[in-house]
């Protein structure tokens, strides 16, 4: 579908460079991300899953989304990441979301195919974009928890997906995980690359977290196009957040505390900008 998030997919598949997509918890990373995207001059997408979207409410983190899209100085994209449900994606559209994500990928085909379906038509009728997986995103991460062993995306599935869907852009199972890995990250560049010639939508990998700077370039030249980051995103938040509060004991006003916490969160995001290759790409 032609809106701007798909030129910009595309400018980054010719460019060599993906764009990152960050989850955000609250407004404090929520701020940090986009301050650090306008510091680098990058395009990047900006992600709740469903869990932040349940406890904030669609219409809340729509209408934070919607202003701060409008505010930005770099391209920003609002995007509803991992949801399982059809209706989480109507509403997140309907409160402005430019991007959803619809993620039926542990259903068989014909069922991944039938909800994915239901999303495009309703997304592609408001302008909106729809990301789809398949095969697995394996791992224990907050955005998904998924151990078994047939997580490899099949090409022959993948090229029905998006045929039958019309889907805008295609998470691969490839061996990523959410959640930090136990050992260097397994990538089946091959499937990846083999994915890539099959069907002609920008691919994306999930799990950022942890998979080495080498890797990410090198998934990226097999052909994918945006990088989604989570876990250290949260784990850096909160973490510093305790060293902070431990820093200046009882009673602190909110702001002193949460302020050098956004740093620490800006500088992670930052170096993923910069591993992306997405800076000074705006
Ligand atoms: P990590 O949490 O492993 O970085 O993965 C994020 C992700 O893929 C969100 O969809």
């Amino acid at each position: 579908m032609e809106n701007t998030l798909h030129k910009l997919l595309v400018a980054a598949d010719r460019g060599g460079y993906a764009i990152p997509s960050f989850n955000y918890s609250d407004i404090w990373d929520f701020l940090a991300i986009i301050q650090a995207a306008e510091e680098e001059n990058a395009p990047i997408m900006i992600a709740s899953n469903p869990l932040v979207v349940s406890a904030i409410s669609v219409e809340v983190c729509g209408a934070i989304g919607r202003a701060a899209m409008a505010k930005a100085k770099t391209p920003l994209f609002h995007h509803l990441d991992h949801s399982i449900s059809v209706d989480m994606c109507k509403a997140a559209i309907e409160n402005g979301y430019p991007s959803v994500m619809i993620d039926v990928s542990k259903y068989e085909l014909e069922e991944n195919i039938r909800n994915t379906k239901q999303v495009v038509e309703f997304a592609h009728a408001r302008n909106a974009h729809v990301e789809g997986e398949i095969g697995k995103i394996m791992g224990n991460g907050i955005e998904g928890k998924f151990k078994g062993g047939d997580y490899l995306v099949n090409v022959d599935e993948a090229v029905e997906l998006v045929r039958q869907t019309g889907v805008d852009s295609l998470a691969v199972g490839i061996g990523t995980a959410h959640g930090f890995y136990s050992g260097k990250p397994q990538i089946n560049f091959e499937r990846l690359s083999e994915v890539n010639r099959a069907v002609d939508v920008p691919l994306v990998l999930h799990g950022g977290t942890g998979i080495p700077e080498e890797d990410i370039h090198r998934a990226i030249r097999e052909g994918i196009n945006k990088v989604n980051v989570g876990t250290i995103i949260h784990c850096t938040y909160m973490n510093n957040m305790r060293e902070e509060l431990i820093r200046v004991g009882e009673n602190p006003y909110t702001l002193d505390v949460v302020k050098p916490v956004m740093e620490q969160i800006k500088q992670v995001v930052k170096g993923w900008i910069r591993v992306c290759m997405a800076n000074n790409k705006a």
